[in-house]
């Protein structure tokens, strides 16, 4: 698969919120995309295209001094396990770095163990855990670092 990261503009969005969807089960909004494409002066968000420049995946952080917190990822379900989260990923980093990031930091829950491998792989290590983040259903975080990038 030809894959192509890009940053994230505001013509993506209906992909991304399709994505979003079907990906968490509290998704993000338009104007929670809108407010960090527009206004958010921390944020950093890509998309990764395949080769018909569809939408598949995307990726975004904040950067606070020399770190880089990665707000959400999500590749669409019909495209996964395809290597194409593995790809956002080592790519953001290089985005990162470019941009004096020295540290990422994510939370992930700790039932999703598709993310974890992936992060773990890329050489994030676990860190500590915010007792029941998610207001959903009371999860915890993992808290996972990679760095110095
Ligand atoms: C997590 C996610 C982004 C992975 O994307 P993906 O494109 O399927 O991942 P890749 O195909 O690049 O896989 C990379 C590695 O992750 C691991 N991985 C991916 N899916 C996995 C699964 N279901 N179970 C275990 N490991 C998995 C594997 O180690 C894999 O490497 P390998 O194929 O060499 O074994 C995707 O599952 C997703 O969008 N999930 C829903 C949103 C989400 O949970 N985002 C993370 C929030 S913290």
């Amino acid at each position: 698969m030809q894959l192509t990261m890009t940053p994230m503009a505001v013509e993506d969005l209906e992909e991304v919120l399709e994505i979003e969807a079907l990906s968490f089960p509290t998704p993000w909004s338009r104007n929670a995309f809108l407010y960090e494409l527009l206004e958010n002066e921390r944020a950093v968000y890509c998309v990764v295209k395949n080769s018909f420049a569809k939408v598949i995946g995307y990726i975004g952080m904040w950067v606070v001094f020399d770190e880089g917190h990665i707000t959400n990822l999500a590749v669409h379900p019909s495209y996964r396990h395809q290597g194409v989260g593995k790809f956002l990923l080592s790519n953001f980093i290089k985005t990162a770095k470019a941009k004096n990031v020295k540290h990422l930091t994510l939370e992930v829950r700790r039932s999703n163990i598709a993310a974890q491998t992936l992060y773990q792989n890329i050489g994030f290590v676990h860190m500590g855990v915010r007792r029941k983040y998610y207001l959903d259903n009371n999860e915890d975080a993992l808290i996972m670092w990679k760095g110095p990038i």
